[in-house]
C-alpha cells in the first residue's frame, strides 16, 4: 500500500514519524508530496499533520485521511479537501494520559495556589493563603471525548467534585454556577468556537478559574482579560491561542494571573501513535472497520 506522509512540520521531525511509521508498517510505503505526486494513482492512504489546503488533491484512488493530530478543525477547514473520503482522527492513548496529567497539574496548582505562590515569590513575598481540601472544590470538564473522559477521570481520583458537560448534552449554565474550575476540552466547531465568552465567564461563580486545553478559538480573548481585570476570575491556563506561537506583546504573556503554555499539554507521540495508524491502514487494506472517523456534518 502507497501511503502519502505530509503536513507541518520540520525534516527532523518527519523524519521521526517516518522512522515511527515504518516501523509499525513495513509493509505499507511512505510518500513524501513529490513521490505521491508521480505516484498518484497508486495512493490510497494519506497521514497528515494539518497539511497545507490543496495537499490532498489529484489523488483519484485515495481512500482514507487519517490526521496525526487529535483535533482535526484545521484539517477540515481546508475547502480542497476531496468529499467522499474517510477521515480519521487521532485517537493517541499516550497523548490521553499526557493531556489528563496538564489537566490534573493545573487543577492541582488552582486548588492549591501554586501559581499565586509562584508570583509572590518574583516579589519577595512571603505569605500563605488558606488551605481548602478537594472535595471543597467543583471541577467541570467541557468536552467528553477520549481527552475529557481521561482528564475527568484522573481529576475524579484525587478527590474533587467532577461534573462533564457535552454540548449535545445538560445545559451549561447550571454547571458553570457550581464551577471553581473548567477545563476546556471540546473540539473546535462552529458550534463551539467563542463559547468562552463574557456570558461563559459571567455565569460562573467569583474567583472560579478557567483552564483552556482546546482551542485557542474557544476564547474571546478580550471578554477573558476584561473578567480577569475586574477580579471576576481569578486566573487562566492557556495552552492554546488563536494565532500561534502566542505573538510577542500579546497581553497574555505578562499578566500575572496568566499562565501561558506553548501548546504542550499533549503532543502525539509517534511511538504509540504509529501503532494506531498501522491499525487504521491494515483494517483499509482489509476492508475491516476504520476507527475514530471523523463525521464531517459534526466537524470532529
Ligand atoms: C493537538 O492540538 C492535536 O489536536 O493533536
Amino acid at each position: 500500500m502507497k501511503v502519502l506522509l505530509c503536513g507541518e512540520m520540520d525534516a527532523a521531525e518527519m523524519a521521526v514519524w517516518r522512522t515511527a511509521l515504518a516501523a509499525a508498517m513495513p509493509e505499507a510505503t511512505w510518500l513524501d508530496r513529490d513521490a505521491a505526486q508521480s505516484q498518484a494513482n497508486d495512493v490510497q492512504a494519506a497521514v497528515v499533520a494539518n497539511p497545507a489546503p490543496g495537499s490532498l488533491q489529484g489523488l483519484p484512488r485515495l481512500r482514507l485521511i487519517q490526521s496525526l493530530w487529535a483535533g482535526v478543525d484545521r484539517l477540515l477547514a481546508d475547502r480542497t479537501l476531496p468529499a467522499g473520503v474517510p477521515i480519521a482522527r487521532m485517537v493517541d492513548p499516550a497523548m490521553s494520559a499526557a493531556m489528563a496529567e496538564t489537566a490534573l497539574w493545573a487543577v492541582l496548582s488552582l486548588h492549591r495556589g501554586f501559581f499565586a505562590y509562584a508570583e509572590r515569590q518574583r516579589r519577595g513575598v512571603w505569605r500563605q493563603h488558606v488551605q481548602r481540601r478537594a472535595d471543597e472544590l467543583q471541577v467541570l470538564v467541557l468536552g467528553q471525548g477520549e481527552m475529557g473522559r481521561a482528564a475527568a477521570a484522573r481529576i475524579a481520583a484525587l478527590g474533587y467534585r467532577m461534573a462533564g458537560w457535552r454540548r449535545d448534552g445538560s445545559p451549561l449554565p447550571p454547571l458553570l454556577a457550581r464551577a471553581d474550575i473548567v477545563v476546556n476540552l471540546l473540539p473546535l466547531t462552529a458550534d463551539t468556537r467563542g463559547l468562552l465568552d463574557a456570558r461563559f465567564f459571567a455565569a460562573l461563580p467569583p474567583c472560579a478559574s478557567v483552564v483552556n486545553l482546546g482551542r485557542g478559538a474557544h476564547v474571546v480573548d478580550a471578554d477573558l482579560l476584561a473578567a480577569l481585570d475586574s477580579g471576576h476570575l481569578r486566573h487562566a491556563v492557556l495552552d492554546v491561542f488563536h494565532v500561534e506561537p502566542l505573538p510577542a506583546g500579546h497581553p497574555f504573556w505578562s499578566h500575572p494571573r496568566v499562565t501561558v503554555l506553548p501548546h504542550a499539554a499533549a503532543a502525539t507521540d509517534p511511538r504509540s501513535a504509529a501503532a494506531v495508524v498501522a491499525v487504521n491502514l491494515r483494517a483499509l487494506r482489509d476492508g475491516a472497520a476504520i476507527v475514530h472517523l471523523v463525521d464531517r456534518r459534526r466537524a470532529y
